[in-house]
């Protein structure tokens, strides 16, 4: 409908300003010197030893590069790999709803069963007790998503805490989804499963260079899990991608070297972050909820119109000429909770354009 309308999009989560020219470089350059064949299974080796040293200097964890961590065709690619290792038809995966639109699908194609927890409007926290409640002898894994797409909620130490209560002495497998590890805000520390050693060993993290890299186009990621865990992930990737593109991993590699490109990303993005919900409050009629990472914020139209959030973002891009997301749409069952997620991941001349779209709403 963007498209159609020509609507100024803060729906779809990409950055619309332009990538490093140092890595596009990186990546030609690899092309230019030969690296154009097949990688190894597992991802390029150096790669891999780059993503153990800052995994260690990031979370003081040592992960080995030879068994714990592949190189797969994005972030999405390497979940639904993690659900295929593990899950068995019957299988109950515990996901917390509203939930990146690729997981209760991906855990349907292997017969298993989602069992969807709601997060709590309107902070979008989980409420361990009712995880508590749903654990059964068929509970295989649990979804983690931090920072969390739609809402930008992140997980915070006690949720850990109750996590290990909760999985310690069963055979559950966690999940997480970090593929927005670095776009966290207001100095808040991200709660990577990779600093706990003990989840680690019954975990598949899972992360995305596209994101990181304001590169989505690229599909390029990874997975981290204890040895055992990674060497049945191996088995199902092998027959699936095999190998991802190598002139890309040789680029990052070096890439990687430059801590500063992923650092300095929360900051870049919560000045986003910032100077649109500074827009938003004084031009406009939407309410923000926070957002303390991603590159999503939600807002309440509460003040404008009491539609459902679906029939709202349908008719404001048709008469508004912006594109929004329904949060509605992250639900299963279509819970409408009246909030419509925006993109703030975009350049100024992009959220100049929608704000004055946006002020007009009345
Ligand atoms: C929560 C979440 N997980 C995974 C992904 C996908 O990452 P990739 O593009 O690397 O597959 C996205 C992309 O929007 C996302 O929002």
């Amino acid at each position: 409908m963007a498209t159609e309308y020509k609507a100024v999009n803060l729906g779809q989560g990409f950055p619309d300003f332009d990538m490093s020219h140092e890595l596009t470089s990186l990546v030609n350059d690899a092309m230019n010197n030969g690296f154009n064949q097949y990688s190894p299974m597992q991802g390029y080796t150096p790669l891999r030893e780059a993503l153990a040293e800052k995994v260690e200097s990031l979370y003081k964890t040592a992960v080995s590069p030879d068994t714990q961590v592949t190189i797969t065709p994005g972030g999405t690619y390497a979940i639904y790999t993690a659900l295929t290792t593990v899950l068995q038809p019957g299988d109950e995966v515990i996901v917390f709803e509203p939930a990146y639109d690729s997981y209760i699908p991906n855990i349907e194609v292997n017969g298993a069963l989602p069992v969807l927890i709601d997060l709590k409007f309107p902070d979008y926290k989980i409420d361990w007790d009712i995880v508590k409640q749903k654990i059964t002898s068929k509970t295989r894994m649990i979804m983690l998503n931090s920072p969390h797409n739609p809402t930008g909620a992140v997980l915070r130490e006690d949720d850990i805490q109750q996590l290990r209560s909760i999985v310690t002495g069963t055979n559950i497998i966690i999940l997480s989804d970090e593929v927005y590890e670095h776009l966290i805000f207001d100095n808040i520390a991200h709660q990577s499963i990779l600093r706990y050693p003990d989840l680690l060993e019954r975990s598949f993290v899972c992360f995305s260079f596209g994101k990181v890299y304001h590169c989505t186009g690229w599909k390029l990621g990874y997975s981290i899990s204890s040895p055992s865990l990674m060497k049945e992930f191996r088995k199902v990737h092998q027959f699936n991608c095999f190998s991802c593109h190598t002139p890309s991993q040789v680029g990052l590699t070096a890439f990687l070297k430059n801590k500063d490109a992923y650092l300095s990303l929360g900051s870049f993005l919560q000045q986003k972050r910032d100077y649109f919900q500074q827009l938003m409050q004084s031009e406009t009629a939407f309410t923000a909820l926070p957002s303390y990472g991603s590159y999503f914020q939600l807002y309440k139209y509460n003040r404008v119109s009491d539609e459902a959030d679906k029939d709202f973002v349908m008719r404001i891009t048709k008469q508004y000429g912006i594109a929004t997301i329904p949060v509605s749409a992250f639900y299963k069952a279509g819970t409408d909770n009246k909030v419509i997620r925006f993109c703030f991941c975009k350049k100024k001349e992009t959220i100049d354009a929608a704000i004055e779209k946006l002020c007009l709403i009345k």
